[in-house]
């Protein structure tokens, strides 16, 4: 009971009051009456003064600070609902906010460390696993090479060829994790120039053409002749998009498929798009074709020798160029992928020069 404002306003209050009359008691002329009025009166009021200033002051304020550490306690950091925000002068609900806002900032601090560490445990424990399956192959092989195969001229280049196919696989999926790693940790720069998008993809095709042609596949490219399409980017990289996405419409299509590559200009934009009639991807990996590693169909793709880091790659290049990436995809009917690039037009960079000049 004493520990409450009450309790603690009835002693004080009493000792008050005990003390007027005392006081009283020591003039000649006080009466009984006199005695219990100021007795009373002195009581109450001070009884009342003393409880407003305990209760809204200081133990409200307390109590709120003790509801504050035990929402951290629990982990809940939503703020605390200040009632009496305007009648409060009290410097203890400056602490209270201040717990508050503290407790929140480090729980952003720790969710963000539990994300990231959280996030290199997926990432090593997937290296480790698209690592082991070119090194196995490989070592495989050399082991089968060394007990004795080599002697053996029937199959001693056919392992060798095949050790060496998984060793350039290996450096593959090295080089494609470094070039992510590269671009997640902004390290990569971009060279922006002005280029016409019609002559990379004509090189990319050029390079892939006789890829497709083994599978008696047929890339198609449309634009119009009349027409350039210079954009300011940086064409290494927007090079490698190409290739990317047009290599995968060779990857993931039938023997005899058609893959269309178009070029069209709308507004200010230029879009490139990339269409195949292949197997198509399942509305539920759509959204995730985009993440490092994620694979359809897993044994299918590593036979054909993917890193899964293409598209992320992609991904990462056109955010670089503030574009993004767009797909479509009926299962079985063929995909398309699509991106844009700012179109620039020609008298800008004339007048430009001019200006320059
Ligand atoms: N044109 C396409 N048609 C069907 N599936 C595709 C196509 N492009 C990508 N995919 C699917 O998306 C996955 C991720 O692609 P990507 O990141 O380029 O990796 P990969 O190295 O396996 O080609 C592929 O493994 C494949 O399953
Ligand atoms: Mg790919």
């Amino acid at each position: 009971m004493l520990t409450t404002s009450r309790g603690i306003s009835l002693v004080l209050a009493l000792a008050i009051s005990t003390l007027t009359v005392l006081f009283l008691l020591l003039l000649d002329d006080a009466t009984p009456t006199l005695l219990v009025v100021a007795g009373s009166i002195s009581f109450s009021v001070s009884y009342i003064l003393m409880n407003v200033t305990l209760e809204f002051l200081i133990f409200n304020e307390i109590s709120n600070i003790y509801g504050v550490l035990e929402k951290i306690q629990k982990k809940d950091y939503t703020s605390i609902p200040d009632k009496s925000d305007k009648l409060s002068i009290s410097p203890l609900r400056k602490i209270n906010k201040t717990i508050n806002s503290y407790a929140q900032a480090k729980n952003k601090e720790i969710e963000a460390l539990q994300k990231n560490a959280e996030f290199r445990k997926e990432f090593i424990a997937d290296i480790s696993h698209e690592l082991k399956t070119p090194i196995f192959a490989a070592q495989g092989y050399v082991h089968t090479l060394l007990d004795g195969a080599v002697e053996d001229k029937s199959v001693r280049l056919k392992f060798l060829k095949r050790a060496a196919k998984s060793l350039n696989a290996l450096d593959k999926l090295v080089q494609d994790m470094l070039t992510l790693n590269q671009m997640e940790s902004g390290v990569v720069k971009f060279h922006f120039e002005s280029f016409d998008l019609k002559e990379v993809i004509h090189e990319v095709i050029e390079e892939l053409e006789h890829k497709a042609s083994k599978r008696d596949m047929l890339i198609r490219f449309y634009y119009d002749k009349e027409k350039t399409y210079r954009t300011f980017a940086d064409k290494e990289k927007i090079f490698r998009v190409c290739q990317n996405l047009i290599s995968n419409s060779i990857k993931y299509n039938n023997d005899g498929g058609e893959i269309d590559v178009s070029l069209k200009i709308h507004k200010n934009q230029i879009t490139v798009e990339v269409k195949d009639n292949g197997k198509g991807i399942p509305p539920e990996d759509l959204k995730r074709i985009f993440e490092r590693f994620y694979r359809v169909d897993k044994s299918r793709n590593r036979e054909k020798g993917g890193t899964g880091l293409g598209l992320a790659i992609v991904k990462h290049i056109l955010e670089g160029h503030k574009s993004k990436i767009s797909v479509s995809s009926t299962l079985g009917k063929g995909s398309i992928f699509s991106f844009e690039l700012p179109l620039e037009k020609e008298e800008a960079v004339v007048s430009s020069n001019k200006l320059i000049k």
